[in-house]
C-alpha cells in the first residue's frame, strides 16, 4: 500500500492536537507539533505535504513563520486554522499571502477530510505540472533563462492560490476541486453563472494551472461587439481586407498563440458568428480577413456565459455542434446567496484589499453589517459586494456597517 500523504499541524493546545489526530489517523500521516521549532525539525526531516496552523495561538500563529515556511519550503501548502472569528475583528490576510484555505473550528470531520483531500491533490498536480513544464523546456531548449529560474517561475505561479475566497464548508470547494482537476488538460471549459459569480476569476486560474501558464491570456467580451468588429478582433486581416483596413493586423486568436482565448457573454454571439467560430474550433486554423491562405493557431477556449446555453441549444437559438466543441467540461459558478456561508470571509478578504488599494484603514465591519451582508440576497453576487465594501470603506469611519443596513431595507432586499 502506497505511504499515506504526510500533514503537520501546529497548535500549543494539545485537546485539539488530540481531535486533529482523531479525525485524521486513519486518511493522513499527521504529524503534530506545539512549538514553531518542533514545526521547523519535522519540516526539516519529513517529507510534508501539507501544513495547517493553529491561527489564535500567540507562539505560533505569526505570519513570520508562514513566510518562512514560504520561502524554505514553497511546495508545502499552507492552511490556517481559525476559531470562530470574534465579531468585529476581521483575518489579517496582510501576513498570509498564498495561503490555501482557512479552515474554521469547530470542522465538521468529513468537510476537513475533503478539504485536505483536495490539498494534497494539489500538492501533486503542482509537481507533476512543474515536472512536466521543466521537462517541455528543456526539450525546446531555445531559451536562454536558467534552470532555477524557470524552477522558481514555477513555484511561484503553482503556489499562487486560486484567488477564491471561500471557507472549508463552502459548495464553492466543490467547484474549485473541478477547476483544479480540468486546468492541466487542455480542453475546452464553459463556465456558467449569475453576472459577478467570479466566472473570469475561474478561468483565470484554468490557465494558471495549465500548461499554457506562461503564455498569453486573453479576453474577448463577446456580448459587447458587433460581428463585425469581433470578427476583425478575433481574427488576423490583411490591408484592405475592408474599409478602415489601412494595414495587416495580428488578431487576438494568433496573439494568443499557446495560450488560453477566454470568450466572455459567448450566449450572446449571433448565428453568423457562431458558424465562423465553429470552424476556427474544428479546424484548429484561421483564415486571415481578406486572405486565401490560412494559418495554424493553437490556443486553449474557454468560454462564459450568464444565459442557460442548454436552453439556448434546445430554443434553437444555439448551435449544438458548437456547444459541445465549447463545452467538453462545463463548471457551474453558484451565486453568492447559495453560499452565504461564506460571506464574513469574503467581505474580510474584499475589505483587505480596499484597505490597501484605497489606502484607507478602518478596524473592521460592525456585528450588524456582517449580519446584513449575510442576510441580503446579493444580485450582483461577489461584485455587488465587493462594490458595496469599497463603498462602506471610503465612507465608513473606525468600523463600518451603516449603508449595508440601508441596503437591506431597501425595497430591493424584500425579494431576497
Ligand atoms: N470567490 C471569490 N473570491 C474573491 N474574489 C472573488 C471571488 N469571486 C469573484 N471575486 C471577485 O469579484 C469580481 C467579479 O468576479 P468576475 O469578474 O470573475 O465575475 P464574472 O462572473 O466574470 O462576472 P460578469 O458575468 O459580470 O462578467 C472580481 O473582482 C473578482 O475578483
Ligand atoms: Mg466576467
Amino acid at each position: 500500500m502506497s505511504k499515506l500523504p504526510t500533514l503537520l499541524y501546529i497548535d500549543e493546545d494539545s485537546g485539539i492536537r488530540q481531535a486533529m489526530h482523531r479525525d485524521l489517523k486513519e486518511v493522513f500521516d499527521l504529524r503534530t507539533a506545539s512549538t514553531i521549532d518542533d514545526a521547523q525539525s519535522i519540516l526539516q526531516q519529513e517529507w510534508v505535504q501539507v501544513m495547517l496552523v493553529g491561527q489564535y495561538h500567540s507562539d505560533i500563529g505569526g505570519g513570520e513563520f508562514l513566510e518562512q515556511v514560504q520561502q524554505k519550503w514553497p511546495e508545502v501548502i499552507r492552511m490556517i486554522v481559525i476559531d470562530q472569528i470574534p465579531s468585529g475583528e476581521t483575518i489579517d490576510t496582510d501576513d498570509h499571502e498564498g495561503i490555501y484555505q482557512y479552515i474554521s473550528r469547530p470542522w465538521r470531520r468529513d468537510d476537513l477530510i475533503l478539504t485536505l483531500r483536495n490539498a494534497t491533490r494539489l500538492f501533486e498536480l503542482q509537481r507533476k505540472n512543474e515536472a512536466l513544464s521543466i521537462g517541455l523546456k528543456m526539450v525546446s531548449g531555445n531559451s536562454d533563462e536558467s534552470l532555477t529560474d524557470k524552477r522558481s517561475k514555477l513555484h511561484k505561479r503553482h503556489h499562487c492560490d486560486d484567488g477564491m475566497v471561500r471557507t472549508a464548508n463552502s459548495c464553492m470547494n466543490e467547484v474549485c476541486e473541478k477547476l483544479r482537476q480540468v486546468a492541466p488538460y487542455d480542453v475546452s471549459v464553459l463556465l456558467s453563472g449569475e453576472s459577478g459569480t467570479g466566472k473570469e476569476l475561474a478561468a483565470r486560474s484554468l490557465h494558471q494551472n495549465s500548461l499554457r501558464w506562461n503564455k498569453p491570456f486573453v479576453v474577448e467580451n463577446c456580448g459587447a461587439l458587433p460581428d463585425e468588429l469581433l470578427e476583425s478582433e478575433l481574427f488576423d486581416y490583411i490591408r484592405g481586407a475592408f474599409t478602415g483596413a489601412t494595414e495587416d493586423r495580428v488578431g487576438l486568436l494568433e496573439r494568443a498563440s499557446g495560450g488560453t482565448v477566454f470568450l466572455d457573454e459567448i450566449g450572446e454571439v449571433s448565428p453568423a458568428f457562431q458558424v465562423k467560430l465553429l470552424r476556427v474550433l474544428q479546424e484548429g486554423e484561421i483564415r486571415p480577413l481578406g486572405s486565401g491562405r490560412t494559418r495554424k493557431v493553437d490556443v486553449r477556449i474557454i468560454a462564459a456565459t450568464n444565459r442557460d446555453l442548454d436552453g439556448e441549444v434546445s430554443g434553437g437559438r444555439f448551435r449544438e455542434d458548437l456547444y459541445y466543441r465549447l463545452a467538453t467540461v462545463t463548471v457551474s459558478l453558484p451565486p453568492l446567496r447559495e453560499r452565504r456561508i461564506d460571506i464574513p470571509v469574503l467581505a474580510n478578504s474584499l475589505l483587505e484589499s480596499a484597505m490597501q488599494s484605497l489606502d484607507k484603514r478602518v478596524t473592521g465591519f460592525t456585528d450588524e453589517a456582517v449580519a446584513c451582508m449575510q442576510a441580503f440576497h446579493w444580485p450582483g453576487n461577489v461584485r455587488e459586494l465587493q462594490n458595496e465594501v469599497r463603498h462602506m470603506l471610503v465612507m465608513g469611519r473606525r468600523s463600518i456597517g451603516s449603508r449595508i443596513a440601508d441596503v437591506t431595507r431597501a425595497p430591493r432586499a424584500a425579494s431576497g
